[in-house]
């Protein structure tokens, strides 16, 4: 006999990214798929782990960590007191908290389409019928017609597509939240990764009326590893998401927030900071640099100012899942674009998204050459 499974069950499709990146771990594959940071990026720890935190710890997280957030979001313009702080299992946790915090069967969810595939996942598991929006709606009076319960935004270098709201699309998207009174929950783990000037103010900080939810992770600028990441959200909604969160696994480790912490206040944080942004800085403009080489001509895409991906737009609109069995087979695995897209199942994108940071640059240029004649290939095949 079968075991009997939960209704929910049926809605959660294998994440196609997970069955990518276990190709991409094959020891010859140059990977642009998974958003991995540099492994050379990674810090070392020589420190001696203080007993005390092998103990149970508070579901909020340890207050000396939370402190320490709390002064960091200050500077960045959202002035929050500790107790809003909540300790993250991964950023991604967050994206689960808030689900179950929001989405019933049928519950509206409004976000942004394309958007951050493992989002669309958790809330489609739970029930969610999505309202996608661009960033050009963001003004747009009619943009919550359909009263959604949350709108879920990456407005800090974007989640496939590297994009950074203007300050004016924050204003303009947060005054809409206020008039209508929809919570919002800002996901913002690429933030620190910023290799030209540009608004990176939170969305959330300028809200006046509506509840919210910030997240961060140190995935991106320490280690995915650590599994940590934090959330900051109106004291209403705080007492809600502890529970949630107790519910889920009593609290984050807490030998990684020791970590963290220790990271967070070592002297040099800035200039390892600054250091690591030059770092992807330089890989950055040599992909640019390698996709000019190899796909002038038959793809347009923005240099993104900051994050980890380029979003490729073909000049055909091929579906590019159908492009991936060969591109793996000759070593090379990239992020087909039409999942990340809230209807995905309709059309056909022709576009792509490659993670520029975790392969080398002359790698980069290989994988990128394979890459284009494969397209070319397919294109050319698909014109007969
Ligand atoms: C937009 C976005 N949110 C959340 C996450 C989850 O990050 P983590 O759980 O590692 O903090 C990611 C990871 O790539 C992401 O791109």
């Amino acid at each position: 006999m079968e075991p009997r499974f939960s209704a929910r069950l049926t809605d959660l499709q294998a994440s196609p990214i997970r069955q990518i990146l276990a190709a991409a771990n094959r020891p010859d594959m140059i990977s642009f798929a998974g958003g991995l940071p540099a492994g050379e990026s990674f810090p070392s720890f020589a420190l001696k782990v203080p007993t005390a935190i092998l103990q149970y710890g508070p579901t909020e997280g340890d207050d000396a960590l939370r402190e320490c957030l709390c002064e960091d979001l200050a500077r960045l313009g959202l002035a929050v007191s500790t107790d809003q702080i909540i300790i993250l299992s991964g950023s991604q946790q967050g994206i689960d908290l808030v689900a179950k915090l929001f989405i019933d069967a049928g519950t509206r969810v409004a976000l942004e389409s394309p958007t951050y595939l493992a989002a669309l996942q958790v809330f489609r598991f739970f029930g969610a019928r999505l309202a996608p929006f661009t960033p050009a709606d963001a003004g747009n009076g009619d943009l919550f017609r359909e009263r959604p319960a949350f709108a879920y935004v990456i407005p800090t270098f974007h989640n496939p597509t590297g994009y950074c709201y203007s300050d004016a699309e924050r204003k303009a998207l947060a005054r809409v939240c206020d008039r209508e009174a929809i919570p919002v929950f800002e996901d913002d783990p690429y933030r620190d990764l910023a290799y030209d000037p540009c608004d990176r103010r939170p969305l959330c900080a300028y809200l006046r009326e509506s509840p919210w939810i910030y997240q961060g992770s140190f995935s991106k600028t320490l280690a995915p590893g650590l599994r940590l990441g934090f959330l900051a959200a109106s004291p209403a909604l705080v007492p809600h998401l502890v529970r949630l969160k107790q519910a889920a696994d009593l609290h984050s480790n807490r030998l990684s927030q020791w970590l963290v912490l220790n990271a967070l206040k070592r002297p040099d944080r800035e200039v390892r900071l600054a250091a690591l942004v030059e770092a992807y800085r330089r890989k950055r403009d040599a992909f640019d640099g390698a996709l000019h080489e190899h796909f002038s001509g038959f793809a347009r895409w923005e240099k993104p100012q900051g994050g980890l991906f380029f979003w490729l737009h073909l000049d055909v609109p091929i579906d590019t899942r159908l492009l991936l069995d060969s591109a793996l087979a000759d070593g090379v695995a990239f992020m087909p674009g039409e999942p990340f897209y809230a209807d995905h199942t309709r059309h056909a994108t022709g576009v792509l998204r490659l993670a520029f940071s975790h392969a080398s640059e002359a790698e980069a240029n290989k994988g990128l050459k394979i890459l284009s004649e494969r397209v070319r290939r397919f294109v050319d095949g698909a014109r007969l």
